[in-house]
């Protein structure tokens, strides 16, 4: 509710994805009404938006889906002219790193200007509406300003006045979107504040990440519908949380009285290894390494089976390891902390995967 008592609107761009179908369900639980910006695809997928339809029913919200995209102002202009919202929350985005590197021109597009067009959409129409951005972590490169890397031991450790050091066409594309929100913010006086998120995960995932694709691919191995698990840098590491966590925070943010920019991280690092390992033990396989580089495999000792292997094709031409956030400030002001451990996200998400095949 708002400050009159009359019930707030949100707009979620991105809303189907797993972001914005936990924010859309923590927002309908607040009493928001919550209208959610889709994009048009040849395949619908909407299971992640299930549970806002049941729980908006069941408390009398609005849950309204509307078609537009942020590469076409018009559209945008259209659902921000008939919606009106209070809070705007951009999750929308070309989200995969490695297929920036494929598609640039349309990572800048969607991730770039598309925040530009919203943004300006906003400031003609809606200009008290509070707004949100989903920034990256991706927006700090992996090395400090003196050319120090990381360890797996002491990553580097990034907050909100650490040096944007972008290396993908993804990362390039939202550091653009990152300055163009405080610029509105500065100049035209916008509530305007971005989350500088890293990684987040959950059961909603994409199965293209490769937090959903070791839990998908080692249950569909487990039922006996699959194979093998390949995978690329089995050495990256990544602060990985829990992401029904981190759009938390998101709604903390924008109740602040001033608009700002909050790094959101659990400030511990994993690699995928580890975390293929914690989601075998999870999954019941014995894992074990042999080999080395592109010819290590996983085995699982009590079939002999090969469960994982390295393919090449998902190596990337830059990655970044070694590098965690540092959350005080959100700590502090938003009173804000992740919820989930690392072993228990992967087992939350080991366990869904295996539900959901029986
Ligand atoms: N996707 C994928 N697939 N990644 C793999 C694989 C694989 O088969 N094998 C190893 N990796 C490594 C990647 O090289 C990377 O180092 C790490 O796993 C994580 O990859 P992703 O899950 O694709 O996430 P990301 O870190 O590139 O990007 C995510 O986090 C960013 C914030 O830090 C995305 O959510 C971005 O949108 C987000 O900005």
């Amino acid at each position: 509710m708002s400050a009159s008592g009359a019930k707030k609107t949100a707009l979620i761009t991105g809303v189907s994805g797993q972001d914005g179908s936990y924010l859309a369900d923590l927002l309908i639980e607040k009493g928001y009404d919550v209208h959610g910006i889709v994009r048009r695809t040849s395949q619908i997928r909407r299971e992640n938006i299930d549970s806002a339809r049941v729980r908006a029913q069941l408390n009398g919200s609005t849950f309204a889906l509307h078609y537009a995209n942020l590469t076409d102002p018009w559209s945008l202009a259209r659902v921000v002219g008939e919606v009106r919202p209070d809070e705007l929350y951009n999750l929308a985005s070309e989200s995969h790193v490695a297929i920036s590197f494929d598609e640039p021109e349309n990572s800048a597009n969607v991730n770039g200007l598309g925040v530009l067009r919203l943004l300006e959409v906003q400031r003609h129409l809606v200009p008290d509406c509070r707004f949100f951005q989903a920034s990256s972590a991706d927006l700090f490169g992996s090395r400090s300003p003196n050319g120090v890397i990381g360890s797996p031991t002491q990553p580097l450790v990034y907050d909100e006045n650490s040096a944007f050091e972008p290396s993908s066409p993804y990362a390039i594309a939202k550091q653009f979107a990152h300055s163009i929100t405080r610029f509105y913010r500065d100049v035209y006086g916008i509530h305007a504040s971005s989350g500088i998120l890293f990684n987040h995960e959950s059961p909603r995932r994409g199965k293209n990440f490769v937090s959903r694709k070791i839990t998908s691919t080692l249950a569909a191995i487990r039922r006996g519908q699959q194979e093998t698990l390949w995978l690329g840098d089995l050495n990256a590491y990544r602060d990985w949380g829990y992401a029904p966590d981190y759009v938390a925070a998101m709604w903390l943010i924008a109740q602040q009285d001033r608009p700002d920019d909050y790094v959101l991280a659990t400030g511990e690092q994993h690699s995928v290894r580890e975390f293929v390992e914690c989601a075998a033990a999870s999954a019941g396989f014995a894992l074990e390494w042999q080999g080395s580089g592109v010819e290590e495999r996983g085995i699982d000792r009590k079939t002999g089976s090969t469960i994982v292997r390295v393919d090449e094709r998902y190596f990337r031409p830059v990655d970044h390891s070694y590098r965690v956030g540092n959350a005080t400030k959100a700590e502090t002001r938003l009173k804000w902390s992740p919820t989930v451990r690392f072993d228990q996200l992967v087992d939350l998400m080991m366990e869904n995967d295996l539900r959901m095949l029986g």
